[in-house]
């Protein structure tokens, strides 16, 4: 076993199946092309008598990058003479290396997601800079290049050219094209400092709640939260519209209601020993945080995870190392002038949430044992059959909103608390059914 830290070993992240079938507040000032935004909204004193940094949260206004044609991407290596602090640090995400197996971490998920590609391979996350490799690597199969979208900007740029036929192209025609893997495009389009929301998917979802995020965050919400591949034209899409929807169960209501020609629910996949159609939650920190009611909805994601950071020359730049807070010096300084030891804090919550999440995972895949011996055997009517069907489906929604949320309950212990509660609860009745 690897024994890095217990935190980056349980990181969940962003692993496209392809399979087919499947801060609030003024706005006021916006960021330009000189870089940094005028109006930066100090959080917190705290730090200031240390060399670190003090915590800066800056609010940025939201702007769309628009569709068209002849759309080019300026990939990252580019930029490094112009900004050689940003893109150091970018590149420094490269030794950030070490992933693991969750399966073999977590043996019992092999069961949850049998018949999906992640009961065969699920690699934990590391450094933006690796995503095309751990995509293509990968032993799941992929089929469509839909699996590109949070990999490369040279699929975002695509995207924005050619609308959602981009999403259904195939997976090795789109592999050929890749120069930039995770670019600045992503964040900054063309103009490093201006942050654009380029993943417009992020933009429908959101619909006109989106002039009330920060940019800062919405530039990580473009890959950091829950999506699903419509199932007519494959596109990348999120299950909501409007901040209000993006809670667990307003999701789970959205798929619910999302029904295929012969009525059935939207299913990931089915599971075909239960014929339980079942949902595959990933990576939801944007709800998590924004749309649930995290922590320090005075920062942005940006606050916690790239931070401030002075050069040699005593230039300040942005930090683009993307990071845990515990594992930058300077953020985690600033942090702990409030919190004292913040890597405590930090540790009990992963204790109890993801012991919680372990051991109610462990249960769900015996009732989803338990479920598939009843399938086999015909014991059960087709009513307690299509009940306990829908009871697995809703209980592992809930523990996998816990499961890959990358936080593990640290976002939001209330919000986590909460889904698995509702996962004991589905699990409870369907071994009520099960006669269990
Ligand atoms: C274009 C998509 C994309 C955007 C935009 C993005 N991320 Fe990520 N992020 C990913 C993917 C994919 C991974 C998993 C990488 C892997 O394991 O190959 C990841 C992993 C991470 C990790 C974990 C690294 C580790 O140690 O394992 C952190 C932290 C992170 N992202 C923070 C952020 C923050 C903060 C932002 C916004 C400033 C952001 N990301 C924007 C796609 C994205
Ligand atoms: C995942 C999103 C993301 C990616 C990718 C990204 N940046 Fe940034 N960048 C940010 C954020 C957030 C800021 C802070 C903007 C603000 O507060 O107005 C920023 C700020 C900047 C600034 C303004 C000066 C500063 O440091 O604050 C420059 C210049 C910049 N980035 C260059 C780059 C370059 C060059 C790359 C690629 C090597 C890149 N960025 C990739 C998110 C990103
Ligand atoms: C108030 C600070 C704060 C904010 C805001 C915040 N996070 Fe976090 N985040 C944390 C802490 C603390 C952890 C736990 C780090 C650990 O386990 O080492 C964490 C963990 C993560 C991880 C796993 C990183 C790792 O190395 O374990 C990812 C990815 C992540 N956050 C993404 C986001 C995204 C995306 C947003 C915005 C939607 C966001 N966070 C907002 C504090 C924050
Ligand atoms: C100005 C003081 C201050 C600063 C600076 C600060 N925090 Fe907090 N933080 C608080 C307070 C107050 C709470 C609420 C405490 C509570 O509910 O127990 C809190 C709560 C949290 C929680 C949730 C703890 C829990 O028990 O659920 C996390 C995680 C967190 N902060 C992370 C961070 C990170 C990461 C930083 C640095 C980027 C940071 N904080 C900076 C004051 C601060």
């Amino acid at each position: 076993m690897d024994e890095k830290t217990n935190k980056s070993n349980e990181l969940k992240l962003f692993l496209c199946l392809g399979v087919a079938a499947v801060a609030t507040g003024a706005l006021a000032v916006m960021n330009n092309n000189a870089g940094r935004a005028a109006n930066p909204h100090p959080v917190a004193e705290a730090g200031t008598e240390s060399s670190a940094p003090a915590l800066v949260t800056n609010v940025v206004a939201p702007i769309i990058a628009e569709g068209g044609t002849g759309i080019t991407v300026t990939k990252a290596s580019d930029w490094e003479a112009q900004y050689p602090n940003e893109f150091s640090t970018y590149a420094k995400n490269s030794e950030n290396e070490e992933h693991h197996s969750y399966i073999e971490a977590h043996p019992y998920i092999a069961t949850l997601y049998s018949g999906y590609g992640f009961a065969i391979q699920y690699e934990s996350a590391r450094g933006h800079t690796f995503v095309v490799d751990d995509v293509t690597s990968t032993g799941r199969p992929h089929k469509l290049a839909n699996c590109f979208t949070c990999k490369t900007s040279d699929f975002t740029a695509k995207a924005l050219n050619d609308g959602d036929s981009a999403y259904s192209m195939a997976f090795e025609d789109m592999e050929a094209q890749i120069t930039d893997p995770f670019g600045c495009f992503h964040c900054h389009q063309n103009e490093p400092g201006t942050l654009y929301v380029t993943h417009t998917y992020l933009a429908n979802a959101l619909a006109d709640d989106i002039d009330s995020q920060n940019a800062q965050t919405l530039s990580c919400a473009q890959c950091h939260s829950e999506y699903y591949f419509d199932p007519e034209t494959k596109a990348t899409t999120l299950g909501y519209v409007g901040l209000e929807n993006a809670t667990p169960e307003k999701i789970l209501d959205y798929y619910n209601n999302l029904k295929d020609a012969e009525g059935n629910p939207y299913a990931d996949w089915v599971d075909e020993t239960t014929g339980v159609r079942k949902l595959k939650t990933q990576h939801p920190e944007f709800e998590t945080i924004s749309a649930a009611g995290g922590i320090h909805p005075d920062m942005s994601c940006v606050t916690c995870h790239m931070g401030t950071a002075v050069a040699e020359d005593g230039t300040t730049f942005t930090n683009h190392y993307w990071s845990s807070p515990l594992d930058n010096p300077d953020v985690l300084e600033s942090c702990n002038a409030c919190h004292g030891d913040l890597t405590a804090t930090v540790e009990a919550i992963h204790e109890e949430i993801m012991g919680r999440c372990n051991s109610i995972g462990e249960e769900l895949a015996k009732a989803n044992e338990d479920l598939a011996a009843a399938v086999a055997a015909g014991t059960l009517s087709e009513e307690d059959l299509a009940k306990a069907r829908d009871l697995a489906r809703s209980a592992q929604w809930y523990w996998d909103f816990v499961f890959v949320e990358n936080g593990k309950g640290v976002h939001n212990k209330t919000l986590a608390t909460d889904c698995l509660d509702k996962a004991e609860q589905y699990l409870g009745e369907l071994n009520g059914v099960l006669g269990a």
